[in-house]
């Protein structure tokens, strides 16, 4: 088995960090990063000052701004992290690349593939880093999985399953529930297994979804089938049941299995196809959310390094990632309002 070539995230030069939309996530972000590394979180900004001023509080931030502009106008502040409801990253990474920041994006990276390039392209032209913030990518166990990949230890590729499933209710999540904020399990939790596909098989050549809808209009229900050379990946997803939340990739000599919850650091185990031979990859000591710190000490060192794109997760296979989400919002009849087309 492979060891992961991940560095500790207590290694990464720091950057000084701007988290906007102080919500659920940012909080489970900021406290990862305070404990696992030497990033610095320096400002917040929110809508509303009071709010601001709590989460300020909590985690010993300098600057407090009630709005997003002032967060990311702030000279002090040297990346952005966008933790708003997908129907809002479009708006405010473009907002924080205006300023001349580097930023890292919560998943979904965007509503849509059209808004993700619009992003990308801002980014390119600013010649600042821009990052989806799909943590899982850069667990060590992801580092783990491609190098398997790469060294053609499951032989050829055939099969690759991968779940998320949560219940969770509009009393829950409002949300997860409303077209309004993008709601639906696929751009919420899908969004992983789809990910998940594309790191293993690339881009799809088909793509077949069926679902189910919420009373308020969103996808309650998803299972994608994608076709890529000659693999087949098979994708579950839903807000109505907590599911098994597994992932597997099957080749002619070996497969991979990561357990529920496989988006979060777990151990990895690699079973030969005739079944003597069965090895495990550790997840390394960060457990559960506290892995958010990864995909931030990973673009601090591209930041140090003078790269404007994750060879992990370039902004092209992000796009790639919501070329595919598009396609399944299509056949299963999602639309948002106001999504930028
Ligand atoms: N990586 C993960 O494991 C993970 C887990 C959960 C969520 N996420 C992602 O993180 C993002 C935020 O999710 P969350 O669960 O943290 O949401 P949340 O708890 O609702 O927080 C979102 C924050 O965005 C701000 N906001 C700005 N415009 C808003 C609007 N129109 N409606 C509601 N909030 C608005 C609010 O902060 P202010 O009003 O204070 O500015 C709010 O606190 C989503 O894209 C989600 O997919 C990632």
């Amino acid at each position: 088995m492979p060891l992961s070539r991940v560095p500790d995230p207590a290694d990464a030069p720091p950057l000084r960090w701007g988290v906007l939309g102080p919500g659920t996530i940012a909080r489970a972000f900021a406290g990862a990063l305070l404990t696992h590394s030497h990033q610095q979180i320096v400002a917040v900004g929110s809508r509303t000052v009071q709010r601001a001023r709590g989460f300020a509080a909590e985690f010993g931030i300098t600057h407090v701004h009630g709005g997003y502009e002032a967060l990311v106008s702030n000279p002090d502040v040297e990346v952005v992290y966008v933790a708003t409801p997908h129907s809002h990253h479009r708006e405010h990474a473009l907002l924080a690349i205006a300023a001349g920041k580097h930023v890292l994006v919560e998943k979904a990276f965007t509503r849509n593939a059209a808004e993700a390039r619009e992003v990308a392209e801002a980014a390119r032209a600013a010649g600042v880093v821009v990052l989806e913030a799909m943590w899982s990518r850069f667990l060590p166990t992801a580092d783990v999985l491609r190098q398997l990949l790469a060294d053609g230890a499951l032989g050829a590729v055939r099969t690759v399953e991968a779940d998320h499933g949560q219940l969770i209710g509009a009393q829950d999540a409002d949300r997860l529930h409303n077209p309004a904020l993008a709601g639906g399990a696929l751009l919420d939790l899908g969004i992983y297994p789809v990910s998940f596909a594309s790191l293993v098989l690339g881009p799809p050549d088909e793509v077949t979804a069926t679902g189910t809808l919420t009373s308020s209009g969103v996808d309650e229900q998803v299972r994608a089938v994608l076709h890529a050379g000659g693999a087949e990946a098979v994708l579950t997803t839903t807000l109505a049941e907590r599911t098994h939340t597994r992932a597997a990739v099957v080749g002619e000599l070996a497969r991979v299995d990561l357990p529920g919850d496989f988006y979060l650091p777990v151990p990895l185990t690699l079973t030969s196809a005739d079944g003597r031979t069965r090895l495990t990859a550790d997840p390394g000591p960060i457990r559960g959310h506290e892995g958010l710190v990864y995909q931030a000490a990973h673009l601090a060192q591209l930041v140090a390094d003078g790269t404007t794109e994750s060879p992990l997760l370039p902004p092209d296979e992000t796009i790639g990632i919501l070329t595919t989400t598009d396609e399944i919002r299509r056949q299963v009849g999602v639309v948002y309002p106001g999504e930028v087309a």
